[in-house]
């Protein structure tokens, strides 16, 4: 039983982090955790927030075993009463077990696959949009922006991500009219995809459907540029990390990814954040540090109104979320755990992604 909180006095609570601090996505859980930190600052310095955050962060080194014990680390170690992660869709759906079965709520920031909330049952909720809507964007965007009437599907084969949006494209675009002409897959850690991108030529569509995280991404663009395919690759938030440029080089430019956040921005809300976030840390956030910094509000709104640090009291604040103003939209938790929040569409540019389109 958590203490109960006094009168005005904050209800302090201890957050565990389970995040890709390390490993191929490192980049993400990093960004993630500058979010996360930035937001417990401003937190705890405003009384009327009601809480008082420590902050534990377990590394799950971007491997889905690793994932599991690093969230039974902050819930039997670290004793959090309340969990955010994971980033990427399959180390969050490797955690979600222990959530329920500890009865310790988790709140992903970042995981976008559809079955994560159905699967994770009452402690797992999302604060970001699934994978079916993303898909459904780009899909509607090749349709009537990029006038598609074909496409080329790649998959990266085992990564739940990565065939949701498959999945949800295609459905979308076939929907619309579009014709889906071939579907390929690769695998995590591939380096050379001229096998691959043959195919991809001699089907010649319009555009390609590459669903991917960055890594991977930014070597296949590369290579199919340098082997002559032109069209334009459209990709999910998977692709937003630097690296996508330090790997691609100047082949990045000219395609186009659905995004949670851009920080280009201009409401007030998205400036502040902006400013706040470079004068800390000397670079400008993407939607990593945007979705953690997020989190941590919400888990705040619902510790506050939970008013003791009790699990299952978190759990039920979480269920009821209203109308949180987040950097990212508003977040209200709907009867499925899920949110609804707009999306970006944004250009890849030189060295960064470019403001192209809200949705
Ligand atoms: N949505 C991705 C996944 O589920 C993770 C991600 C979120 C990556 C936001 C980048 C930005 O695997």
């Amino acid at each position: 039983p958590g203490k109960g909180a006094a009168a005005n006095s904050p209800v302090e609570v201890t957050v565990g982090c389970n995040l890709e601090l390390t490993g191929d996505v490192g980049s993400w859980g990093q960004d993630s955790r500058k979010g996360i930190e930035l937001a417990a600052e401003e937190i705890n310095a405003d009384p009327k927030a009601g809480v008082k955050i420590t902050l534990k962060f377990q590394d799950n080194n971007s491997d889905v075993a690793k994932s599991k014990d690093a969230i039974k680390k902050l819930i039997l170690q670290d004793n959090a009463q309340v969990v955010i992660g994971c980033v990427g869709s399959n180390y969050t759906m490797a955690a979600m077990d222990v959530a329920r079965d500890e009865r310790v709520p988790m709140v992903t920031h970042a995981s976008t696959n559809v079955t994560i909330t159905k699967k994770g049952g009452e402690y797992v909720f999302r604060i970001c949009f699934h994978d079916d809507f993303q898909g459904e964007v780009m899909a509607k965007f090749a349709l009537a922006e990029l006038k598609a009437k074909t496409a080329v599907l790649l998959v990266q084969k085992g990564n739940a991500y990565s065939e949701g949006l498959i999945a949800s494209f295609k459905k979308a675009f076939t929907d619309g009219g579009g014709q889906v002409l071939a579907e390929e897959a690769y695998q995590r850690g591939d380096t050379d995809y001229q096998t691959m991108i043959t195919k991809v030529n001699s089907a010649n569509p319009d555009v390609i459907w590459l669903p991917g995280y960055f890594n991977e991404v930014a070597l296949i663009i590369k290579q199919a540029r340098a082997a002559g395919l032109q069209k334009p690759f459209l990709g999910g938030d998977g692709w937003d990390d630097p690296k996508l440029y330090e790997l691609g080089g100047p082949s990045i430019k000219g395609n186009y990814l659905c995004n949670h956040f851009d920080s280009n921005d201009t409401t007030p809300k998205v400036k502040e954040f902006v400013e706040k976030y470079t004068k800390k840390y000397d670079v400008a956030p993407g939607a990593m540090a945007a979705l953690g910094y997020d989190a941590l509000y919400c888990v705040a709104d619902a510790v506050r109104r939970a008013g003791k640090a009790d699990p299952k009291a978190i759990r039920d604040a979480l269920a009821t979320l209203k109308n949180v103003e987040t950097v990212c939209g508003t977040v209200t938790m709907g009867p499925d755990r899920e949110v609804s929040k707009p999306a970006v569409v944004q250009r890849t540019g030189e060295k960064a992604h470019e403001f192209y389109k809200r949705q």
